[in-house]
């Protein structure tokens, strides 16, 4: 049994933003949070472009393109949609990142549940 792990708080992530936090313990790669439309989305910073996933941001929490309309991948430019992880242009045309399942206390603290991204590896 895999014991949650505490990512961040809610209020860490402000609406439009994009945050890197970790990496956690089973995870090879930092988990990216981003709040769109209030909804909070995570997706781990693995662009597949490359079998094994290549690190997304230029420097730190640069996830999104200029415009903050998608999540990029700055190695070779590939857009992605906030909300379904779908990459919409680029190399990577139609693949999806992997979704990171979280849970969110009463208190507003965000867990990852378990390290499901092993199962891809
Ligand atoms: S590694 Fe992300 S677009 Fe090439």
């Amino acid at each position: 049994m895999v014991t949650p792990q505490l990512l961040c708080r809610v209020e860490d992530v402000a609406e439009g933003e994009a945050r890197g936090f970790g990496p956690l313990e089973g995870y090879r790669r930092k988990i990216v949070i981003l709040r769109r439309n209030g909804a909070l989305h995570a997706w781990l910073d693995a662009c597949p472009h490359y079998p094994g996933g290549t690190p997304m941001a230029w420097k730190t929490n640069a996830y999104l393109n200029g415009e903050k309309t998608h999540l990029a991948c700055h190695s070779h430019g590939a857009l992605f949609d906030m909300e379904s992880g779908e990459c919409v242009l680029g190399p990577c045309l139609g693949q999806q990142l992997t979704r990171i399942a979280l849970a969110i206390s009463d208190e507003g603290e965000i867990f990852v549940a378990a390290a499901q991204e092993e199962k891809r590896a």
